[in-house]
């Protein structure tokens, strides 16, 4: 009988990456997600997490270390993959699971990222900088804002007639599809936290 890896999403918002990765799952015996956690009320990870019975709770921001450490604490948690999280991860957090957090970006690091770039910011700002190709970047999360060591980038093509908007929908699809492979993968070679 195998150990499966257990995950915990935090997600800020919709939740369409949360989704992709709870369907990719489902019925993994390898690994579990164990709880979604978000820092926003209402957000619509919540109602998504519940399709798949998944357990998921708003949680105050303050609030996220304690919840998510007393989960560690009860049931071991293997790794934290944000999922449109938008809040910076504390020290704290970052010690007890140092190469454990897994972040996606909507754009191809160090292009685009930094504090205040999510969402359609980035998109905005990849149109307003004429760029001719876009793509999203799965990294380790590490004390600095979208710094930490990158294990995917995947490009689409920007054409002149995309907007914002449109660009976005593109970087949303590739972002479903790779998300959860490269989570897979990742995790297949990950020692447990301390
Ligand atoms: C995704 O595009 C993700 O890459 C981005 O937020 C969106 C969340 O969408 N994350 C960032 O910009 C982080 N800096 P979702 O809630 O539908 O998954």
């Amino acid at each position: 009988m195998r150990d499966p890896k257990r995950l915990i999403i935090l997600a800020s918002g919709s939740g369409s990456n949360a989704e992709a990765i709870m369907q990719y799952f489902q019925q993994s015996e390898d690994v579990i997600i164990g709880h979604v956690i978000t820092n926003k009320k209402n957000a619509g990870v919540l109602a998504r997490a519940a399709k798949f019975g998944i357990n998921a709770d708003h949680v105050p921001p303050k609030e996220i270390d304690d919840f998510l450490l007393s989960l560690h604490k009860a049931n071991r948690v293997d790794a934290i993959i944000l999922a449109g999280f938008l809040r910076k991860i504390s020290q704290r957090l970052l010690m007890v699971f140092p190469h454990h957090i897994l972040n996606i970006h909507p754009s191809l690091l160090p292009k685009f990222g930094g504090k205040g770039m999510y969402g359609k910011h980035v998109h905005q700002a990849v149109k307003d900088a004429q760029e001719t190709q876009t793509g999203i970047t799965i990294h380790v999360v590490n004390a600095e804002y979208d710094k930490g060591k990158i294990l995917h980038q995947a490009t689409l093509a920007i054409s002149s007639s995309d907007d914002s908007e449109s660009i976005g929908s593109k970087v949303l699809k590739l972002e479903h599809f790779h998300y959860p492979r490269v989570i897979s993968q990742w995790l297949s070679g990950l020692k447990p936290p301390v």
